[in-house]
């Protein structure tokens, strides 16, 4: 699909369709779009059903008044309650609806509210992410014709007054950029885990390290440069499984790097639980459980294009999680990287296992200014929060409001949860420093948080619990039934942003 601005007059624009966007009948009746769209857009309300609500469309046909074929118009509810968000949803719907039509070439109409309200950059680079984020399917396994009931439009043109083209088309190639990102996410989740095995996730490392010449290094621990560095918490749970492990750590570094950021992904490329196997229904799609490491992967297949003026390292411990004769055992105890124990009580709590390592090997050879981990760490916090918003854990309240406003900003929703110190005594172990799995039945997110914590010390730090998010359940119009890339575009911001 081709985006382009254009400084037109939008009843000039010669379509197969244009989208324009109305306010509920409760809201402002004047849209500003030209004379004879308003007037045309004005008289179609008025005799037809169309409430300007949120999912409400109208497709007309005005043949004569305006250049463009057909004409979408798409609800937006109520104009007190605009945020980017509704801006996103309303596009993203107004998109698969069009697509019904199969358009090759179609027009945005922007309503002038848009512009008033938000930066310019901001309202184009939410408008061509809200389009190619609805237009994503994962179609590598299926057959020719199913591929052809999903094309794209050839074109999209969005229409921009003439003193805007230059903060617009920022917006557009960013819009563009983390869009294609989040789709790379998108695939290795929505991959098998037969194929996302972690010699694979390190092999897709490498590439992106060798696609960006020079500007990214790697380095690819195997076992026994895991073993040497005493990540025995990563080897415990890898034991069990066919699979080798994988410790790929990525490095940024511009020239002239002020700050530091060091982002960890959960990289477990199949989470059986092992030993405490988990159920059928709950095992069915763990192939998700690496959809940490997926976004970090797309940022650094990214950073190189967007020129980003801080250093970012990444780490992804990669490994399996698989009952077998050498799995660990409920019960097993194991030193992580730091010196402290760890009795496993459940090898399904695997996740923080391998995070305990990461951080640790962090904090032993990094000093970033901040460090995030994204993991898809505990079912507890899909029970708290549902499947649309991730946990925030966070040491530093200011690190934790600029994530929390930039998830409003980008869509990868996110709500900050206590780091509740009482709770820590939940995960003392009788034997060991610490135990896996906490004492009791309630607030196994927080204690999942906590357990990481104890690995962290003085670092800015924050964690993302991503099990809701990474998985979309029931197809949406932003994000297909699938993996979702939640996280990439808020870490790209936080990164794009960072002073
Ligand atoms: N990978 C799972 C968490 C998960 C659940 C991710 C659902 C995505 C969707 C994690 O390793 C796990 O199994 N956690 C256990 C922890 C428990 C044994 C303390 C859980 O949440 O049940
Ligand atoms: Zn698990
Ligand atoms: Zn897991």
């Amino acid at each position: 699909m081709k985006f382009s601005l254009k400084a037109t007059d939008p009843k000039k624009l010669e379509a197969d369709l244009l989208l324009c966007f109305v306010w509920d009948e409760t809201s402002d009746k004047h849209f500003f779009f030209t004379k004879e769209l308003d007037l045309i857009v004005r008289d179609a309300i008025k005799k037809e059903s169309f409430e300007g609500k949120i999912n409400n469309y109208l497709s007309l046909t005005p043949k004569g008044f305006i250049s463009s074929y057909k004409l979408l118009v798409t609800g937006m509810g109520k104009k007190e309650e605009f945020s980017p968000y509704i801006l996103r949803k309303a596009v993203a719907g107004a998109v698969r609806k069009a697509k019904e039509i199969k358009p090759k070439k179609v027009g945005v109409v922007l309503p002038e509210y848009w512009l008033k309200t938000l930066d310019t950059k901001d309202c184009i680079q939410d408008i061509v992410e809200a389009v190619m984020l609805s237009s994503y399917r994962f179609l590598k396994y299926k057959d020719e014709e199913e591929r052809k009931k999903y094309s794209d439009f050839d074109e999209l043109i969005i229409i921009v007054p003439p003193n805007r083209i230059e903060r617009a088309s920022e917006g557009l190639e960013k819009g563009v950029i983390y869009s294609e990102a989040t789709y790379f996410a998108r695939d290795l989740v929505n991959e098998p885990a037969a194929v996302t095995t972690p010699s694979f996730l390190a092999e897709c490392a490498q590439n992106i390290a060798k696609d960006a010449k020079g500007k990214i290094k790697i380095q690819i621990l195997d076992t026994a440069e895991i073993a040497k560095e005493n990540m025995n918490a990563i080897l415990g749970v890898a034991k069990g499984s066919d699979e080798p492990p994988k410790f790929i750590r990525l490095d940024y570094k511009p020239y002239g790097a002020k700050k530091h950021v060091v982002i960890i992904g959960k990289g477990i490329t199949f989470d059986t639980g092992g030993l405490s196997l988990k159920p059928g229904e709950h095992m069915e799609k763990m192939k998700i459980d690496m959809a940490g490491a997926a976004a970090v992967l797309a940022v650094f297949k990214t950073l190189p294009k967007l020129n980003s003026k801080v250093s970012v390292t990444g780490i992804i411990p990669a490994c399996e999680n698989m009952p077998s004769g050498r799995a660990l055992r409920p019960g097993d105890i194991l030193e992580a990287a730091n010196g402290k124990t760890i009795e496993v009580l459940n090898t399904d709590a695997e996740g923080r296992l391998t995070l305990a390592d990461a951080i640790s090997y962090v904090k032993k050879k990094d000093k970033p200014d901040y460090l995030i981990d994204l993991a898809t760490l505990t079912g507890a916090c899909m029970v708290a929060l549902g499947e649309d918003i991730a946990g925030l854990w966070s040491n530093d309240e200011g690190f934790a409001r600029i994530l929390t406003d930039l998830s409003q900003k980008t869509g990868d929703n996110v709500w900050m949860m206590p780091l509740f110190k009482d709770y820590s005594d939940l995960i003392k172990s009788d034997i060991a420093d610490l135990k896996n799995v906490q004492a009791g039945r309630y607030g196994g997110a927080i204690t999942a948080a906590l357990f990481l914590s104890e690995f962290v010390g003085n670092l800015v730090w924050a964690h993302l619990d991503i099990a809701g998010p990474a998985y979309e359940s029931k197809d949406n119009p932003l994000i297909p039934k699938g993996g979702s890339g939640f996280g990439v575009r808020l870490l790209l911001r936080f990164l794009d942003d960072i002073k």
